[in-house]
């Protein structure tokens, strides 16, 4: 492989993304392509001290707007020491979350506008977008089915979720050249072939023999 791709998992909590995630590393790693395995937010030294400052119970009340920052301040430092170097050494990047769920999380509520979200998202990856996204789509309902009494779910909570999925769908709607929509609850080997399938097409693409993944306009 001459040239770095960017693959992203994205999708509610639970839905499988570090399990594809691991098991695309494999996959690659065993056809002898180098592939780096990482996650949003957090997987730097500075990522693993701004999650602590949004996950910290002694943060207090955040700002919103702050939340936001930081986690775009994870993602600009994240491709700054991760993922653009493995890029440039022409490596595979499979990242657990990436911009959409920031838009989904930070964006989707009804605090922030999410064209501002995208915005500053935008500016922190420098427009640097996924070569491909793995949405792995899943009801809500199925999703917080976990929890004993579904009456006890906050109102707010589930409709937050259905806003996130809906976004979620949405922007794999604007781009469909760049995602992959899988259902979540098919079997796990079975969305790993399709994610595989789609990687070996990208693979054969000329116009990813260019040295890292491809830029928005
Ligand atoms: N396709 C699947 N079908 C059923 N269970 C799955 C599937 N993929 C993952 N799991 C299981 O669901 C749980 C959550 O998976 P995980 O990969 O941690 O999700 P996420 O990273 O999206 O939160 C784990 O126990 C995992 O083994
Ligand atoms: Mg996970």
């Amino acid at each position: 492989m001459s040239g770095g791709l960017f693959v992203v998992f994205e999708g509610g909590d639970g839905v499988g993304k570090s399990t594809q995630c691991r098991l695309l590393a494999e996959w690659a790693r065993r056809r002898g392509v180098p592939a780096r395995l990482t996650f949003e937010p957090g997987d730097t030294a500075a990522g693993r001290m701004i999650r602590r400052i949004v996950l910290d119970p002694a943060t207090g009340d955040l700002d919103p707007r702050a939340e936001a920052l930081l986690y775009a301040a994870d993602k600009a430092h994240h491709l700054y020491e991760v993922v653009r170097p493995a890029l440039e050494r022409g490596e595979m990047v499979i990242c657990d979350r990436y911009v959409d769920s920031m838009l989904a999380y930070q964006g989707a509520g009804r605090v922030l506008d999410l064209a501002e979200v995208a915005e500053i998202a935008r500016w922190a990856t420098a427009g640097l977008v996924p070569d491909l996204t793995v949405l792995l789509d899943l009801e809500p309902e199925r999703a917080v089915g976990t929890i004993a009494d579904p009456d006890r779910v906050e109102g707010a909570g589930a409709e937050f979720h259905r806003r996130a999925r809906a976004l979620f769908l949405e922007l794999a709607a604007q781009a469909p050249e760049r995602y992959l929509v899988l259902p979540a609850r098919r079997p796990a080997d079975w969305i790993a072939e399709q994610v595989q399938e789609q990687v070996v097409a990208l693979l054969s693409e000329p116009t990813l023999s260019e040295p890292t993944g491809r830029i928005a306009p």
